[in-house]
């Protein structure tokens, strides 16, 4: 009989073993790892469905759970019922290929099993083979699907990323002119604006979009594990490494790795990652031999990485390296353009999910959102977007804006400003930089003058009086702000 493990295919892909038996566990992690495969494990039922909901919200580490290798018997919730629990967050089917496995199966369990969409079933005790050729074709079976999901996704047309707005259809322009080809790209922009979403977008509009997604979130990996985690290990290489593990890298391998927070990235780790771009070859940990991968590197920051650039917090030929194609990703007050629409959209989403009648919304309410800053740009809208649908009756009002929200808004009549407006928005001008407005009307000059009095001020107060730090922040030359200073009379104490 021919090895089934001599298919040259592998199996590439990441598993969850769920056994209560420890010694269960580890002979199907020796014999799936020893198959190219990456193996996480849990001893019961909660913990696997802990993980797999991470997995489905596409927050775990190391990219999505392919499969499912459950035993039925548990201590706590069985396989049965998680795989139950399964069904309802997959909306009527699991969301993963599922091999349930049971030492003492009854028909009726396997026929409950295959009615609740298992893939397969294993009896113990195991055989390799089958365990071999049964994970082989589930891992197949989830390809295939996740393929024709991105298809569906593709003919039903368009990006993820909402907004018709100027500097909305810029950013969508450059992703469809970057995404094709293989650059690297470095996406900025305040925290909540969508960056995560523009890296998915790139690699969707490339012809890697079949092959994996990696996101790695450098700030939530321990400074240790950050080498063993991005390039794998081999066996002993240092304590507790008990096995072979491929690093997140060579998971990537044909796909596209996106280093999500670059900018928390150690400068050790910062140095082992532009080894790997200049040389195309990663070493494992304790490894002898250097291994050749094909990744396309996207990478996301929301600190300003040529500040740490300069602050010696990040490496400069890295940053390069990082940045052949700078994308910036504007806050949501930049667009307000686009708040009705991506209410509207979030609302219609928390609707779906929570499994309520779509819901219309004033126009007073718009009004509201619209005229707010949004600190926490779209995240901040859509959680908003999420309360006000659960806690309004059917249509959402003004009243079921978040006070904050509308307390803000009115602070700022500019958004809605009429003509009539210009007045009460010029003596708030005034008063928040400290003047009176004259009674007799203003000049221009005096007007522009007390501006860029109070901004320069204030910026000054903020970078602890660093001219040349100042200056470049307000986009001008230093010397035009030492005379800008002087003519105005800005000097450190009072405006
Ligand atoms: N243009 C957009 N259209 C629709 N949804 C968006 C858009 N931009 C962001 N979102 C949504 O807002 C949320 C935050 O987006 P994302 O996680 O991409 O932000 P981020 O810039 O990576 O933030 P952080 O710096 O905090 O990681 C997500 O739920 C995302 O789906
Ligand atoms: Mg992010």
């Amino acid at each position: 009989m021919t090895d089934p493990a001599d298919d040259s295919s592998g199996l590439a892909g990441r598993i969850l073993v769920l056994d209560d038996e420890r010694n269960i566990r580890r002979t199907l992690r020796m014999v799936l790892e020893g198959e190219g495969a990456t193996v996480l494990d849990a001893d019961t039922a909660e913990k696997a469905l802990a993980t797999l909901q991470r997995s489905v919200a596409d927050t775990l580490e190391g990219g999505p759970v392919e499969l499912l290798l459950a035993d039925v018997k548990l201590p706590g919730m069985s396989g049965l019922e998680l795989l139950e629990r399964l069904c309802e967050l997959g909306g009527g089917a699991p969301p993963l290929p599922v091999i349930l496995i049971s030492g003492h199966a009854t028909v009726s369990d396997a026929v409950r099993a295959t009615r609740l969409g298992a893939f397969d079933f294993f009896e113990k005790p195991l055989a390799r083979d089958r365990v071999v050729v049964g994970v082989r074709n589930a891992l197949r079976h989830f390809k295939n699907e996740r393929e024709l999901q991105r298809l569906r996704a593709r003919l039903r047309g368009g990006s993820p990323l909402i907004g018709e707005s100027k500097p909305m259809k810029a950013l969508l322009k450059q992703i469809a002119k970057v995404g094709p080809t293989r650059a690297r790209v470095l996406i900025q922009g305040e925290s909540g604006t969508g960056k995560e979403l523009v890296a998915r977008a790139i690699h969707e509009a490339s012809d890697r979009a079949s092959e994996s997604f990696v996101k790695v979130n450098c700030a939530a990996i321990p400074r240790e594990l950050i080498e063993s985690e991005l390039f794998g290990h081999e066996r002993g290489a240092f304590t507790g490494a008990t096995g072979q593990k491929r690093g997140l890298f060579e998971l990537a391998d044909g796909g596209t790795i996106f280093l999500d927070e670059i900018g928390d990235m150690d400068l050790g780790a910062q140095a082992k990652v532009l080894r790997v771009l200049q040389s195309g070859e990663l070493m494992r940990v304790g490894g002898e031999r250097p291994i050749k991968v094909d990744v396309r590197v996207l990478a996301a920051t929301h600190h300003n990485l040529k500040e740490q650039v300069a602050g010696g917090e990040f490496r400069e030929d890295l940053y390069f390296r990082l940045a052949v194609v700078p994308i910036t990703v504007p806050p949501l007050r930049d667009r307000p353009g686009d708040v009705a629409l991506l209410c509207r959209h979030y609302i219609d989403v928390a609707c779906q999910e929570n499994g309520i009648a779509g819901k219309p919304i004033s126009q007073e309410a718009m009004d509201a959102l619209a005229a707010y800053r949004w600190p926490g740009n779209v995240r901040e809208l859509r959680n908003v977007m999420e309360r006000m649908s659960i806690l309004s009756d059917a249509e959402l009002t003004i009243e079921d804006v978040p006070e904050d929200v509308v307390n803000a808004g009115r602070a700022r009549p500019a958004r809605r400003a009429g003509d009539g407006q210009l007045g009460a928005l010029l003596s708030e001008l005034f008063t928040a930089i400290g003047h009176e407005l004259p009674a007799g009307g203003i000049s221009l000059k005096s007007l522009r003058e007390a501006v860029e009095r109070a901004f320069i001020h204030q910026r000054l107060g903020e970078l602890g009086w660093n001219v040349s730090r100042t200056a470049e922040s307000l986009g001008v030359e230093r010397t035009h702000l030492h005379k800008k200073m002087k003519l105005l009379g800005i000097t450190r104490g009072g405006v």
